[in-house]
């Protein structure tokens, strides 16, 4: 999309000088900031984001000290974003997944939680509708209960499979309330992925430095499957090489990293923000870090 539809939109309705945040810690690994402050740049937009170190007991003072400093918007990140939610007001979404990563400081103090949507935009980029697609989730931590209350949202058949079965369990128990969903442990896979559209790693497995980890290698895979993995240090994992062996669809890490930030940008501004942009922004920030920790969902 052109950048001057984006100036336009910025002198119209967004001209006042505005300060941004994550909090978390550890923080330094963020890659928030250099993705946001690219949007804001692009668009002509005179705000500036920054990376706070900010401990859980001092969450409360942080969220309303921003609050009072007229800051524009937050996010938040491990280990901060379950607790937030006795903080905020959370959305209905943010409670169901648990935790929230947006925190919204127009009304009120509203806590959002935009990682499922930015793997359902991730997926939407390349044209993968999820309605009435068979979808299978790897992992049933923070980020797998995001993703997965998304595609139920969004009327996908959603499987979880966990190595800890009970935890797969416990989740699909929640999620059925709001959508068709069962949970599984690692037994079957190969015959579960006969069947599925969409694979979606949201386990850590595969990242730096286990970069040699799969749970599923191409021979379980067929050509008709799109392979998505949440992690994106490295930026090709072992999952999404035995995909492309495979000649599976693959989608890396990055566009949900990117779109749950896209999704936080319009929830604090109103503006839908250059995603092309704060991809590259991204994808340069990773090229010039050699380690980044914690290089899986989070902002
Ligand atoms: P996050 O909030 O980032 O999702 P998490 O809550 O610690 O992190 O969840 C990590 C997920 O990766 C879990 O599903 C975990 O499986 P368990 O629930 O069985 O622990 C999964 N995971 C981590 N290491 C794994 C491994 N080596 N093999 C399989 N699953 C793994």
């Amino acid at each position: 999309m052109h950048l001057s539809k984006y100036f336009l939109t910025t002198i119209n309705n967004y001209d006042n000088m505005k300060l941004f945040g994550v909090l978390g810690d550890p923080i330094s690994h963020s890659l928030s900031p250099v993705m946001h402050n690219a949007a804001f740049c692009a668009l002509g937009m005179d705000c500036s984001y920054h990376a706070f170190r900010v401990k859980p007991d001092s969450l409360e003072y942080a969220i309303k000290g921003a609050g009072a400093l007229g800051f524009g918007g937050l996010n938040l990140t491990i280990p901060l974003k379950e607790k937030a939610l006795g903080i905020v007001e959370p959305t209905e979404m943010a409670k169901n997944i648990g935790a929230v990563n947006t925190v919204e400081l127009k009304n009120g103090i509203v806590g959002h939680n935009t990682d499922g949507i930015g793997a359902q935009m991730a997926l939407t980029d390349r044209g993968i509708g999820i309605t009435g697609k068979n979808v299978l989730v790897l992992g049933a931590g923070g980020a797998a209960r995001a993703i997965a209350f998304q595609l139920a949202k969004d009327g996908a058949s959603v499987t979880i499979a966990n190595r800890t079965v009970e935890r797969a369990q416990a989740l699909a128990r929640d999620v059925s309330k709001i959508g068709d969903v069962r949970a599984s442990g690692f037994d079957g896979l190969k015959e579960m992925i006969r069947d599925t559209d969409v694979l979606i790693n949201s386990t850590s497995v595969g990242m730096s430095p286990n970069t040699p980890g799969t749970l599923v290698t191409s021979d379980m895979m067929h050509p008709d499957l799109t392979v998505f993995d949440i992690v994106y240090n490295p930026l090709k994992t072992r999952l999404l090489l035995e995909a492309e062996k495979a000649g599976a669809a693959t989608i890396d890490g990055v566009m949900m990293l990117v779109y749950q930030g896209a999704e936080a940008f319009k929830i604090w501004t109103g503006i839908s923000p250059p995603v092309d942009v704060m991809e590259k922004a991204v994808r340069d920030a990773l090229g010039s870090q050699h380690n980044v920790a914690g290089a899986c969902v989070g902002v």
